[in-house]
């Protein structure tokens, strides 16, 4: 039996790939500081006698040295997540995303843990204009939060080199699904919509609605998760993929498809009007991943497209908001 860390376990993706783990009798620690996670998010497994929690936070290497004794594998979600927050905080993102990542991924190579696999992002394509992303391509960052995430990736492959440390970076696609935060100023943009539609209020795009992104349902971000613990083959290690789901969808489309799903629950959802505002600054036009690096490395077959993940997205926000 193997015992494993999920750092950013009170998160989004964090309590996805906890619950998933656990259900596979894994031995699970998983570690958050609750920054912008939930307790609450991890109801379901409290009580497990394969699962524990501890309220820790990245920042400090003490803690790190501790949540990574006895691991063998580290999956390393904890972030300060979003590009407008990491504009208007660029030092404290920057004191998470990489002061915490290089406390944790120091501490798992003092501690030979077996592989170190961590969230990286499509952000770090930044201005390249190529689709659809491959790995080896891309641009300067567009903001501070894609600098750090690829200092990530620049860290991990020092530490491969220098400390024979074992890394994969999942270089994930908006992800979405059950458990993404709707609230606050930094709500990605399927949660926000879901929001305010089920609230009644106008759904505002950012510019005409004709940027596309590469929407990925988080069980697929799951799956990728796994499928880098369990590569065996040498070539797949120590390396980055794109996880997504290689389909791309506009925003109108996006906002036109949670619509739909929602009207069936409540018809006065018909009469909310979706409105354009100013297109956001430092926004990529589009972002497309090729996953077939994934595909062939590490046997990624991601399973749920994007209306399949809005079906299930919108029933557990119907439920639970
Ligand atoms: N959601 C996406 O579309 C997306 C896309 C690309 C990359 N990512 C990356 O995936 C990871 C998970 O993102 P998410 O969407 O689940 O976000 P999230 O905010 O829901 O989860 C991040 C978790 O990290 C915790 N955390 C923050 N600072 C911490 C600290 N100092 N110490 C310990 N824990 C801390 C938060 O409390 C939170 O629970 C992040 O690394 C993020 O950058 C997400």
């Amino acid at each position: 039996m193997k015992n494993v860390l999920v750092t950013g376990a009170a998160g989004f993706i964090g309590s996805n790939l906890c619950k998933a783990l656990c259900l596979q009798g894994y031995q699970v620690l998983g570690m958050d500081n609750l920054a912008t996670g939930f307790e609450s998010n991890l109801s379901e497994l409290r009580g497990i006698s394969n699962f524990k929690f501890v309220n820790a936070d990245i920042r400090d290497l003490n803690s790190c040295k501790e949540v990574v004794a006895d691991q063998h594998i580290v999956f390393h979600q904890a972030a300060l997540g979003s590009v407008p927050r990491s504009v208007a905080d660029p030092v404290t993102t920057n004191e998470v995303n990489v002061s915490g990542f290089l406390n944790l991924l120091k501490s798992c190579a003092d501690n030979d843990v077996d592989r170190f696999i961590y969230a990286a992002s499509s952000s770090t394509y930044g201005d390249s204009p190529s689709l659809p992303k491959v790995e080896s391509v891309i641009g300067k960052p567009l903001s501070p939060y894609a600098i750090t995430k690829y200092v990530n990736e620049l860290y991990a492959d020092v530490f491969h080199k220098t400390y024979g440390i074992d890394t994969i970076g999942l270089r994930y696609f908006n992800v979405f699904g059950p458990y993404q935060d709707p609230g606050g100023a930094y709500a990605a943009v399927i949660p926000a919509f879901v929001k305010a539609f089920m609230n009644l209020e106008p759904v505002y795009i950012n510019g005409d609605g004709t940027y596309s992104r590469d929407f990925t349902f988080v069980d697929n971000v799951v799956q990728a998760n796994i499928r880098a613990m369990e590569a065996k083959n040498p070539q797949s290690l120590n390396q980055v993929y794109n996880v997504a789901f290689g389909q791309r969808t506009t925003i109108l489309e996006l906002a036109e498809a949670i619509k739909t799903r929602l009207i069936v629950k409540d018809a006065r959802i018909a009469d909310v009007p979706i409105l354009h505002r100013k297109a956001r600054a430092g926004d990529v036009p589009h972002s497309l991943a090729s996953i077939e690096k994934a595909r062939s490395l590490l046997n990624y077959d991601p399973k749920f497209d994007i209306l399949q993940g809005l079906d299930r997205s919108i029933q557990w926000y119907w439920e639970n908001l």
